[in-house]
């Protein structure tokens, strides 16, 4: 891409990766067809489909019209092709459902993305205290149960997202209460709890710390619409500001970005509330802000490489905290190859004003790392290469295309899968 065109127009949201997959592993909790709308067209929804698929489910996907639609069948299989688990982190949420409906599930230790350790014992021993016996063998998670899952108190260490999500699941078919305590509270969450209560789960406290589970004996398939992506729809609003443009950011949840939308306001940017979206408009150089990340309502991790990138390019020095994942600062190495002046430290990265970014070949190492490399890319002098896109692929839909309609100039070159 050549960097120096401002971002202007419109630009659509569609459903966050980080809930369709977990709706899509909550269906496993219902036999016949659950439908799920506003699907993101994006990688790791195929290979989500291709693990339930792998478990006896059908899976029929339009694309275009954002629909996916799962038929579960009344026995699943209860082990996972490993190949695909190992592709997908998210695919460890169908632990959880999978014990609650079989007794048994096998899931390959997860993969995902290179950005820290990314541990499941807080999974392990929710589900423990709910009554199953979980180890694992030769990497493979196996998590058994014989009879139904027993309400119990958990209180996490962590309020784990992925946790939270599939002690929610197990905890909807356990023989009666379970209480989450420290549970995450991201608007992902809520999502999940919203299909699971239309499916005929009794949940209380949606979005809070305190989820109260009162277990039923099955449930049933439904249609239900995935939330809006709210990272997707803060990397836009980055990107508005570090290119002194004008987006506006349709479907585009303002409640669900509050700190972050106030930060940016901070580092000089305009947003204004829409019906069905809301509006970026920024000009001149952004001033620095300092950001934490923590779980939600706290700035979001998710949205740390695209800030740091807006810090690279910003007046005055910002310090930056990573409380959430212990390896996300890899792609400094990056931007610094684009002439970013940073230091990390442990979980801190200072970032001091730099007069320009220059155009080079960088690797996106994440599909986050990835989205961070182009927008500072759009900013660059010259030309920038973000090589590994397939990166961005698993949580960006059609990512070129929309930026090229915003006014950015770039290309993505098919042979060797790279944005140029
Ligand atoms: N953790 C443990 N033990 C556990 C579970 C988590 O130590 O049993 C630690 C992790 O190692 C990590 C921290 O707790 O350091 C947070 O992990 P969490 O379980 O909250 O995250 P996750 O469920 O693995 C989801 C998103 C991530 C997002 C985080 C935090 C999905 C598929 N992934 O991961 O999204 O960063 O929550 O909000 O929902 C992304 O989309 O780029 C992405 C990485």
């Amino acid at each position: 891409m050549t960097g120096g065109t401002r971002l202007v127009g419109e630009v659509a949201v569609p459903g966050a990766k980080n809930s369709v997959l977990k709706l899509m592993a909550a269906s496993l909790l219902a036999p016949g067809r659950t439908t799920l709308d506003a699907v993101p067209d994006i990688l790791d929804v195929s290979v989500m489909a291709d693990v339930l698929r792998g478990l006896g489910a059908g899976a029929e996907r339009d694309r275009a019209g954002g629909r996916i639609v799962i038929d579960i069948p009344e026995v699943v299989d209860g082990t996972a092709d490993a190949e695909l688990v190992r592709r997908i982190r998210a695919s460890v949420a169908i632990l959880g459902p999978l014990v609650a409906r079989r007794g048994e599930a096998r899931v390959a230790l997860p993969g995902g993305d290179a950005i820290g350790s990314r541990a499941l014992d807080i999974h392990m021993n929710g589900l423990t205290k709910l009554g199953a016996v979980v180890d694992v063998e030769a990497g493979v998670l196996v998590a058994r149960c014989s009879g139904r899952l027993q309400g119990a108190s958990i209180w996490l260490d962590f309020p784990s997202v992925g946790a939270t999500e599939n002690l929610l699941m197990a905890g909807v078919l356990a023989k009666g209460t379970t209480v989450i305590d420290n549970a995450a509270q991201e608007p992902e969450i809520a999502d999940l709890c919203a299909l699971l209560t239309a499916m005929g789960a009794r949940i209380d406290g949606a979005g809070t710390a305190t989820l109260l589970i009162e277990g039923v004996e099955g449930l049933r398939p439904v249609l239900h619409r995935t939330v809006p992506d709210r990272i997707v729809a803060g990397t836009w609003a980055i990107g508005a500001l570090m290119t002194g443009g004008d987006v506006t950011i349709r479907h585009g949840r303002a409640e669900h970005l509050g700190i972050v939308l106030e930060k940016l306001a901070g580092a000089g940017a305009a947003v204004e509330l829409l019906e069905d979206g809301f509006r970026v408009s920024a000009s001149g150089r952004p001033r620095s802000i300092d950001v934490v990340t923590l779980p939600y309502p706290g700035f979001p991790t998710d949205l740390l490489p695209q800030v740091i990138a807006l810090e690279a390019i910003s007046e005055g020095i910002s310090l930056i905290t990573e409380n959430v994942f212990d390896s996300r600062f890899v792609f400094c190495r990056e931007l610094h190859a684009l002439g970013a002046d940073l230091r990390t430290d442990g979980h801190h990265v200072v970032v001091r004003p730099t007069p320009r970014l220059t155009g080079a070949s960088v690797l996106a190492s994440d599909v986050r790392a990835g989205a961070a490399l182009v927008l500072a890319g759009l900013v660059a002098e010259g030309t920038t290469e973000v090589r590994d896109v397939h990166h961005i692929d698993r949580g960006y839909a059609h990512f070129v295309e929309n930026l090229t309609a915003l006014g950015a100039e770039i290309r993505r070159e098919p042979s060797s899968a790279a944005a140029a």
